[in-house]
């Protein structure tokens, strides 16, 4: 270094961690074969072929379930849930207001009503407290998503919802592999989402499915798709590199679990930066992403969008996470149960770590607490630069 480098990357200094994380989506000699055979077969181009057939057969037998439907993204696989439950104008669908847009949005489409409700303190997930509250004559189902790490209490959400009947959706596209109160990710409730998008844990590109073991469900959705063509169609190809992916899910669901819980563990002692987890017994998180509820008054008022950055530079994907739906939509669109305290903390102050990293076997942990507290001891230099 330089006698003029500042130590913060961000400010142009050297990155602690330059080899930056493992690429994503990796490309192993299972997909090359895949790849290979797709060239050798011509059903990379085929409407119709064996894969998409044995990724449906994988997906149920995987989760016990005895329907499993692709379609074209995780986000018409939401859509697709909502209208396989029976949502129509009208009706009142609650969520976490803190959660993907397009769960948001796909209500809204069917012209149906999101209800938000408020996360917990210490894990910000969907606060299983609050349901009741939510409730009305013209709640028709829930979305519950279990997001950057955390988990939703689902026994409670089905001692809840089911005796008066409500549909469970669970959406698993961040966590497909996960354990959640000894059930498997997206068979806690009555239908499960899944995403197969480019940066995902499963990862074709685009793509996703539902699970369910409702019959009817599966012939709504049927029946809304078969138009003489499949209207959100995942493809031969796209299936084909998922099965490998499925193959191994499982061990790489533990080998990201061990990596996060190594880095948990090394920022026990480190302030402002408190990872998301939740602990329900017979449980294995998944993560899609690591979250992390960061508090500015550790980093001397270092903002969160500013943390974000100096950590990117120092080569650690760690990004803000979404935004919470009250603060990006009209209050005409949706009915809030209560303040909304947790979801606007939780808008200000998220951060989440992307997974490749979680699959390097290096010792990246400790240098990532370097880095946050590399971060810290410079932040009044990164406020003079930001004013
Ligand atoms: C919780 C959640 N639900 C749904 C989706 C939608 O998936 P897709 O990007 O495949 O449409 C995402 C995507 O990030 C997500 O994180």
């Amino acid at each position: 270094m330089s006698d003029t480098q500042h130590p913060l990357a961000v400010l142009g200094g050297e990155p602690i961690y330059p080899a930056g994380p493992p690429d994503w989506p990796i490309t192993d000699s299972e997909i090359v074969k895949v790849f290979q055979e797709l060239i050798k077969t011509g059903d990379w181009g085929r409407y119709h072929g064996p894969h998409c057939q044995r990724l449906r057969e994988a997906l149920k037998d995987s989760h016990s379930c005895q329907y499993a439907h692709l379609c074209s993204s995780g986000t018409a696989a939401v859509e697709l849930a909502l209208r396989a439950v029976g949502v129509k104008p009208g009706d009142e669908v609650i969520m976490a207001a803190y959660d993907f847009k397009a769960n948001f949005t796909n209500i809204v489409m069917l012209n149906a009503v999101p209800v938000l409700v408020d996360l917990r303190t210490d894990d910000w997930q969907l606060d299983v407290n609050q349901l009741e509250a939510a409730i009305s004559e013209k709640t028709k189902a829930i979305i519950v998503s279990h997001l950057h790490g955390g988990l939703v209490d689902m026994n409670r959400v089905r001692s809840i919802c089911e005796p008066r009947g409500i549909a469970i959706i669970e959406d698993i596209c961040q966590l497909e592999g996960a354990r959640i109160q000894a059930t498997i990710a997206g068979m806690g409730g009555d239908i499960g989402v899944m995403s197969f998008g480019g940066s995902k844990l499963l990862s074709a590109g685009r793509g996703g499915a539902i699970i369910t073991n409702h019959n009817l469900y599966q012939q709504r959705i049927t029946l809304h798709t078969e138009r003489g063509n499949d209207v959100s169609p995942l493809s031969e190809m796209q299936a084909a590199v998922l099965l490998p992916q499925l193959h191994q899910l499982d061990e790489r669901t533990r080998t990201r679990t061990d990596s996060a819980e190594k880095l948990f563990d090394a920022l026990a002692t480190t302030t402002g930066l408190t990872p998301i987890r939740s602990s329900y017994k017979d449980s294995m998180p998944g993560y899609y992403k690591a979250g992390f509820q960061y508090e500015p008054t550790a980093f001397g008022g270092l903002t969160r969008d500013s943390f974000s950055t100096a950590m990117i530079a120092e080569g650690f994907a760690v990004y803000p996470g979404f935004r919470s739906l009250h603060k990006i939509h009209s209050k005409k669109r949706y009915r809030a149960v209560g303040d909304l305290q947790e979801a606007d903390r939780a808008d200000d102050n998220i951060l989440t770590l992307h997974h490749p990293i979680l699959l390097d076997t290096s010792d990246w942990q400790s240098v990532f607490v370097q880095a946050v507290d590399k971060i810290r001891q410079f932040s009044h230099d990164l406020i003079t630069e930001a004013n």
